[in-house]
């Protein structure tokens, strides 16, 4: 952990709480931070009438996210929840942000991914049955500002393994969240995920990240949920998603024909949850809950 009197990441030589130290202090005004952190990382640090804007595209994410995971179970198909998202999103105002996102463009409204499938998966007409787990992740777009969250339903009984990872992927989320707060560094959230995880004899997932959010979809910083070396410190008013994808078996993934999906390659089961967090003065505040 880097201290406030050891010198600034920034190469400066200067110690850093005299340099990038990411606090308000008498001679560092907030303006002069978001401008740092905009030319040194291309990151966005939020204002208060932004950050409004963040939650309510949040809440409803989340709100939509909860309706959905109680609309699955067996005998429903993704398509179906698929279609029942598109809805909710449709009466709420707002778009969802991945139909037609990228390129090739992602053609739904929301991912599902199921049993092996790490991320990205597309809603088919297969209907859900006893033992499958799957991950919903929903991201609105509510009047141009964005919100991102997901999470894992296991229908009826799942083996052992399924449910392991479920559960590793949503404490080391929570864990991870629990330590957010300025100055901080941004690998700390990379290493309680995966020492947390490889604890719990399962592997992270390094080909996909979460991201800074709010403005855009995907803003800088790649949040990396494994070890890592990106020593930024959090700083009041970054807004992005932390989503750790945890895998039973080896943490490598390969690429469906469909040029999204990505899935474990021993066929092992994988699993994520994802929340949108705000760095607050004193700590956190979850977005995407109610
Ligand atoms: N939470 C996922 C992400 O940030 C949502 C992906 S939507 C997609 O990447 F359109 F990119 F697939
Ligand atoms: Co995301």
């Amino acid at each position: 952990m880097t201290t406030r009197n050891d010198p600034c990441w920034c190469g400066s030589g200067k110690k850093w709480k005299k340099c990038h130290y990411p606090q308000t202090s008498e001679n560092t005004k907030v303006t002069d931070i978001a401008k740092i952190y905009r030319k040194e990382h291309d990151i966005i640090l939020k204002t208060p009438q932004q950050i409004e804007k963040i939650r309510a595209a949040c809440k409803l994410t989340a709100d939509i996210l909860q309706k959905a995971v109680a609309f699955t179970k067996e005998g429903v198909t993704t398509k179906q929840i698929d279609a029942y998202v598109a809805k909710l999103t449709k009466d709420a105002g707002a778009i969802a942000a991945p139909l037609n996102y990228g390129e090739p463009p992602y053609p739904f409204h929301i991912c599902t991914s199921l049993n092996d499938v790490i991320c990205h998966g597309f809603p088919d007409d297969v209907p859900l049955k006893a033992g499958d787990i799957v991950n919903i992740d929903i991201s609105c777009i509510l009047h141009g500002y964005y919100g991102d969250a997901s999470a894992m339903v296991a229908i009826g009984d799942v083996s052992e393994e399924k449910r392991k990872v479920v559960d590793v992927a949503h404490i080391s989320l929570l864990k991870a969240i629990s330590i957010v707060k300025p100055g901080v560094l941004l690998n700390q959230i990379g290493e309680v995920i995966e020492s947390y995880a490889n604890k719990m004899g399962c592997s992270v997932v390094d080909e996909f990240v979460g991201h800074g959010i709010g403005l855009k979809f995907h803003e800088a910083p790649a949040i990396h949920h494994n070890r890592n070396d990106y020593t930024i410190p959090l700083a009041e008013g970054m807004i992005f998603t932390i989503e750790p994808m945890i895998n039973a078996g080896a943490r490598k993934s390969k690429i469906d024909a469909n040029g999204w999906t990505a899935r474990t390659i021993d066929g092992k089961a994988s699993a994520q949850w994802e929340h949108t967090i705000l760095v607050t003065s004193t700590g956190y505040e979850i977005l995407t809950i109610l």
